[in-house]
């Protein structure tokens, strides 16, 4: 499968902090028509908002299960003709009926070189192992946690004596180079996917 050809692919972005990676992809001129956040009051929604980019807070805790908020969730990138959501720290996992309404169309950026260290406090997990090496992820989503067909990798050096928020700093700079050029390379129709292999142009 090659994902669309069309240079304007309207891109919706899930959230649930800081929003620096948000941050990244406005920066990078990526067209998102909606953030939608989990987490009322999270930052992500003051720079949507600065950028001119609808903000959209959408509180799991109003939902009785997964499924609700999911098709909630759904609702609300269906009305906006969403055709590619990016996950930019967004801490919920997705259920099989909201990925099945986009297949091979939901991309995550993850903290770690996957499939190391998934799930929450990568850098933490990371330190704690003992790794030289960790990085960041940039991966389609599927139901499992991190566990999606990875799309590209970059590598960040551990260093003695590093704590988790100057590894966690490292690191995001290189998620801020990379995962708004797998958005670009989406977007421009560059990357394929067969199984588990993905291609990028
Ligand atoms: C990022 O480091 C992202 O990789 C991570 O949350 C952070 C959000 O930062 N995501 C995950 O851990 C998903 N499993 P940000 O709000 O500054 O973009």
């Amino acid at each position: 499968m090659t994902t669309a050809g069309a240079r304007d692919l309207r891109v919706g972005v899930l959230a649930s902090g800081s929003g620096s990676n948000l941050q990244a992809l406005i920066d990078a001129g990526v067209q998102i028509v909606v953030l939608v956040c989990n987490v009322p009051g999270a930052k992500c929604l003051d720079r949507a908002k600065a950028a001119g980019i609808e903000a959209v807070v959408l509180d799991h805790h109003a939902f009785a299960s997964r499924e609700a908020y999911d098709l909630a969730l759904l609702a609300e990138l269906k009305k906006r003709q969403v055709q590619l959501v990016c996950l930019a720290g967004f801490m919920r996992l997705l259920t099989a009926k909201f990925l099945a309404e986009f297949t091979h169309a939901v991309i995550n950026v993850h903290p770690s070189l996957l499939p190391a260290f998934p799930g929450i406090h990568s850098a933490r997990q990371a330190l704690a192992y003992g790794v030289k090496l960790t990085g960041c992820t940039v991966h389609f989503v599927d139901e499992g946690t991190d566990t999606g067909p990875i799309i590209a990798q970059a590598a960040v050096p551990v260093f003695d004596g590093d704590d988790e928020a100057r590894l966690q700093a490292r690191i995001q700079v290189e998620e801020h180079r990379l995962f708004p050029a797998v958005v670009a390379a989406y977007v421009q129709g560059r990357v394929t996917v067969q199984g588990r292999k993905v291609t990028t142009r």
